[in-house]
């Protein structure tokens, strides 16, 4: 996000203008119909630093499309500005700049509409304050709460409550007071270390940047005085130096630097630094840049740092303080804000990315949700669209990380879908788990080799996949008997048996049906261990858990058997009568009818079940595997 803006020309030229002055990032929250983008207009109008083109155009627009009979209307400033948005500043969130003689401001302006958690999330990640806007006629509504909540839950400690439309009410101060006491009680839970309440009116500027006769009873400053004095320090650079490498930079053999932005504290040549993830250390010998070489790097600059022994990091490697490093744990406890519109899945595996770092992740347990209404938990299999939730998370590797009160940056992390690559969810890190990590693998005398030479067999997970009635399990019989007879060790996984013993608990949602089959890959792991052809005959219909099934095993010992046939012909079969049922609503989420199948893009066979018969496909099967070397020699 911030990087976006960064190379965009005309913030290029804003920063440039006003270099040296401090800069505050604010968030503002509220809908069109609390007068944001009035109030965002009126701001970058008032202190000036329009350009002058863009302000004939709104006075023109004003006359043509404005609601304000003929006064200029700042609304429609804002959003004259979503060409800004078109050029891929980001997609849901506006930043806007402005300055005055005292600071710079960087406005993240995120719509208030349904998909606010999402973009609030999204804004607030560099935001030191926020403008809560309220309709003075309206009061502290559940909106209000919810924004409250969630920028508490971002770590934003310093929060203005606009109470805006106090014309509208005729500049009550019991009005305003009242709101102002309201909100500062429901505000206590939140351990805000600022909240200034400001009376108000975006439309004809009392208090947003001069002082309002209006309100004789107010004697508070007005938004833009306490939004250039507030003071905010994030204190970023006083953490402990922590650098995400984003690349290893190597154009000869004679240079070998680590490139990437101090995330925290800084770095001068000659301090010691530590691989968080490792512990191994070394000393920094020079802080590089395009303009050359520096005596310091601070939070925020991007710089190439080399060091004066060979170290092994790489991209996703995090450089830090030696007395205060990160810790490092693969389980972690989290608050995840859910962005998408499919749901969280407990046990899908995900990927993580947290700073430079990508590793793969799932959750292992949702602890609740959070009721966004009364912040109290809530109990839930799922999360939705904007639902917040405590989840533990286990990763597939060990990260170095921070707890997210102590630093935003290396405490946040985003989830992404293994194959759409959209970012599903925001998390901040709580905790570590160090459960898990006094657990180690027991050292086996007998391996997986040992065993399976003794077999005589390669071993490997045959993994049928399709629609009831499809075929899977009556094929798989086959192979099995057909494997069993040429003295093959085989063991047979199938969804109906496991679904009466290992798996009596699970149902048929997609987040049970998750589960279902992350059993089924971890037992069948072990079988692999244990030397044998594995054959696993499930519906599994979702492509992210056979992606994970096969990537729990080694190379070469996964075959994805798509046993094809068209839902008219499983239905038209109907072995066990439950289409009929399905149909008749007696069934509830059944594959295909009202729970999806989702076919494999590439699978390692496909068995076209209307084409041959089920002993010859078992046999084509059983074909793949001697071809493969996997039934030893001699067969
Ligand atoms: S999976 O989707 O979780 O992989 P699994 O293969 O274990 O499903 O179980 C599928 C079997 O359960 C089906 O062959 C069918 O006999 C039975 N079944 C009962 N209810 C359903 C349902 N709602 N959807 C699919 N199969 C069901």
């Amino acid at each position: 996000m911030a990087h976006s803006l960064a190379e965009t020309d005309a913030f290029a030229a804003f920063l440039a203008d006003n270099e040296g002055k401090d800069l505050l990032r604010f968030l503002t929250c509220g809908s069109v119909d609390d007068g944001k983008s009035t109030l965002i207009g009126r701001l970058l109008y008032d202190s000036k630093k329009l350009f002058e083109d863009q302000l004939a155009t709104l006075q023109s627009d004003s006359k043509k499309f404005g609601t304000t009979d003929g006064d200029i209307d700042f609304a429609l400033l804002v959003d004259g500005l979503v060409a800004e948005r078109e050029q891929g500043i980001t997609i849901d969130v506006a930043y806007r700049y402005f300055a005055t003689d005292r600071r710079r401001f960087i406005v993240a302006d995120t719509p208030g509409h349904e998909q606010y958690t999402r973009n609030m999330a999204t804004g607030a990640s560099h935001s030191d304050l926020a403008v809560l806007l309220v309709d003075a006629q309206q009061g502290i509504l559940t909106q209000t709460r919810r924004h409250a909540f969630i920028v508490s839950l971002l770590g934003i400690r310093n929060v203005v409550l606009a109470v805006n439309k106090i014309d509208l009410i005729g500049f009550d101060e019991e009005r305003f007071v009242d709101i102002r006491n309201a909100f500062a009680e429901f505000a206590a839970q939140f351990k805000f270390e600022s909240i200034v309440t400001i009376p108000l009116s975006a439309r004809f500027g009392d208090n947003v940047i001069d002082r309002s006769a209006n309100t004789p009873w107010y004697g508070g400053q007005t938004l833009l005085g306490h939004l250039e004095t507030v003071k905010v320090e994030d204190g970023s650079g006083l953490k402990p130096f922590r650098f995400p490498v984003q690349w290893v930079n190597r154009p000869n053999a004679a240079f070998r630097g680590y490139a990437g932005t101090v995330a925290s504290g800084n770095v001068h040549p000659g301090d010691t630094v530590v691989v968080a993830r490792t512990g191994q250390q070394a000393r920094v010998a020079r802080v590089v840049t395009l303009d050359g070489d520096r005596e310091r790097a601070d939070s925020g600059t991007s710089v190439t740092i080399t060091l004066d022994t060979e170290i092994d990091a790489s991209r996703g490697d995090i450089l830090a303080a030696p007395a205060h490093r990160p810790e490092v744990s693969d389980q972690l406890a989290a608050h995840l804000i859910w962005m998408s519109e499919e749901p969280l899945l407990p046990g899908r595996p995900y990927l993580l990315k947290s700073g430079t770092r990508t590793v793969g992740a799932a959750v292992s347990d949702l602890k609740h949700q959070v009721d966004i209404e009364s912040f109290k938990p809530l109990a839930a299999k799922t999360l939705g669209l904007n639902d917040i939730g405590l989840v533990n998370l286990s990763l597939s590797e060990p990260i170095a990380f921070d707890l997210y009160d102590e630093n935003k940056t290396t405490g946040s992390f985003i989830l992404i879908d293994r194959f759409t690559n959209a970012t599903v969810a925001a998390g901040m890190i709580l905790f570590g788990l160090r459960r898990a990590t006094n657990i180690h693998w027991q050292a086996i005398n007998i391996d997986r080799q040992a065993r399976a030479n003794l077999k005589g067999q390669k071993p490997v997970v045959l993994w049928f996949t399709g629609l009831s009635g499809a075929g899977k399990s009556t094929i798989a019989n086959l192979v099995e008997s057909k494997l069993h007879l040429m003295g093959r060790h085989t063991y047979m996984l199938d969804g109906d048996n496991v679904r009466h013993g290992l798996n009596r608990d699970l149902g048929f949602t997609d987040a049970d049906r998750v589960e279902n089959i992350r059993r089924v890959a971890e037992t069948a792991k072990l079988f692999i261990d244990a030397g044998l052809i594995v054959l696993v005959s499930f519906i599994s219909p979702f492509r992210s858990e056979r992606g994970m099934a096969r990537d729990m095993v080694g190379e070469g010992e996964f075959l994805e058997i798509f046993v094809d046939a068209p839902l008219e012909v499983v239905e038209e079969r109907d072995p066990k009568g439950l289409y009929k049922k399905a149909r008749a609503g007696e069934i509830k989420h059944f594959t295909g009818i009202d729970s999806p199948y989702e076919p494999p893009l590439k699978p390692d066979v496909r068995l076209d079940t209307t084409a041959a018969g089920a002993d010859e496909l078992a046999d084509r099967i059983v074909e793949q595997l001697r071809k493969g070397g996997y039934l030893g020699n001699g067969v």
